[in-house]
């Protein structure tokens, strides 16, 4: 891969999105970065502040279903590489309402494979050698039970509208790549956690609700397992997989930090106690955690086998489950306006202000 890049980012005010655009901008000094984002509830332009000055980055609001739009942006920014991070994300949504998410997971990524296609394909291309980088997730292989590993070829078994999609997407970006010879690469990561992940997802939610004095939600028993990857870690790894990564492969990405979801809400409890006391009530933030009815179809546990990108590509996580919680917390509380702003919808008014002032 070339060092001039021009690269558009779908879904680069989500959390992830926004964390890999800062990354991105840092790491690779000679890159352009066209940030193409909906701005759904999940997006958030303030995850983005500072960087609208930096002449080598733009954002664009628009919807990754709009194929017309998206075909004009390859063309006008001549657009070599695409990180496809755009998606509705939250597997609890996708049970309450799932048409967006079939929308937007499946429709819209065929819309992003098509245009590049029409673009790379063409007789006038001229660019570099073009690649398209898909953000998937390891849900797409179902459940795991107390032992076991997803490998890159453990078959999907999707369970949720969400992890459904999902599949369904990272089977249509391979089948670009065996029908048409589309460079494509797929990356299937474990759940992720750090700065400006947006508070309904179990980590912000927990540090939130536990700040207000309010009940932390548990579902069923509170065993399920999950396997956290520090955000930085994952951005890394995708960074890995952009220049050093192969065409028509994915690359399963993993934190080495398996835990019960009782055991992370505990863990959250007592760092908050400690770092900045006990409520008002006098009694330990343990004390709010309520268990609640299971979410339907509740995968039990996920857990990574990295060997492929750590041996092939030299990647391995950095970010212990101890540190990286503790940064996070630091983070939320040295943040808290920001997660006001998203609670009480204010967040939603920044754009207005920034792109919408005359
Ligand atoms: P997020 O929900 O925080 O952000 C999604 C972003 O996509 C938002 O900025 C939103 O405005 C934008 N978006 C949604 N629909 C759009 C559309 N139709 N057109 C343009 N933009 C649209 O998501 P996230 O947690 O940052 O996840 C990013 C990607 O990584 C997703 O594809 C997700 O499936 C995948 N992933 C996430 C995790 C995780 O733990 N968060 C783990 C594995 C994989
Ligand atoms: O594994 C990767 C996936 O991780 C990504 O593909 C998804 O986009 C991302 O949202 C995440 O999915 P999860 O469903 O695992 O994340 P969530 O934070 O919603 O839940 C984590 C675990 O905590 C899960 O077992 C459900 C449980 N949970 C969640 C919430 C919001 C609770 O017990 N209580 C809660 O209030």
């Amino acid at each position: 891969m070339k060092n001039r890049r021009s690269a558009l980012v779908t879904g680069g005010c989500g959390f992830i999105g926004a964390n890999f655009v800062s990354l991105i901008l840092q790491a690779c000094p000679e890159w352009r970065v066209i940030n193409l984002d909906k701005l759904t509830y999940a997006g958030n332009l303030q995850n983005l502040q500072g960087i609208e000055e930096d002449e080598r980055y733009r954002f664009v609001k628009a919807d990754i279903c709009d194929s017309a739009r998206v075909e004009e942006l390859f063309k006008e920014e001549r657009i070599d590489t695409v990180v496809h991070f755009a998606a509705e994300s939250h597997v609890d949504r996708s049970i309450l309402g799932p048409a967006e998410f079939i929308q937007t997971n499946i429709i819209g990524t065929f819309a992003l494979l098509e245009a590049a296609r029409k673009s790379w394909q063409s007789d006038s291309w001229q660019g570099p050698e073009p690649c398209f980088l898909h953000v998937s997730t390891d849900e797409v292989y179902g459940s795991l039970g107390d032992t076991g590993y997803f490998t890159e070829s453990t078959p999907f078994d999707p369970r949720s509208p969400y992890s459904a999609s999902k599949a369904s997407s990272d089977h249509l970006v391979s089948a670009y790549f065996h029908t048409y010879g589309l460079p494509v690469r797929i990356t299937n990561c474990s759940n992720n956690y750090g700065p400006y992940q947006f508070p309904e997802k179990l980590i912000p939610l927990i540090f939130n609700n536990s700040m207000h004095g309010k009940s932390l939600p548990v579902y069923g028993d509170g065993k399920n397992i999950r396997d956290w990857l520090y955000v930085e870690d994952h951005c890394e790894a995708i960074v890995e997989v952009l220049k050093n990564g192969e065409n028509g492969k994915s690359y399963n990405i993993g934190g080495n930090n398996e835990k019960q979801n009782i055991e992370v809400v505990t863990l959250i409890c007592d760092i908050l106690d400690r770092k900045i006391g006990l409520p008002e009530s006098g009694k330990p933030r343990r004390s709010l955690i309520t268990y609640v009815a299971d979410r339907l179809g509740h995968d039990r546990r996920y857990a990574i086998d990295a060997t492929r990108i750590r041996e092939e590509l030299g990647w391995e996580p950095k970010m212990t489950f101890e540190r990286g919680i503790e940064k996070t917390i630091d983070w939320y509380l040295a943040n808290q306006e920001w997660v006001a702003n998203i609670v009480d919808g204010s967040y939603q008014k920044y754009y207005q202000e920034m792109y919408e002032a005359e």
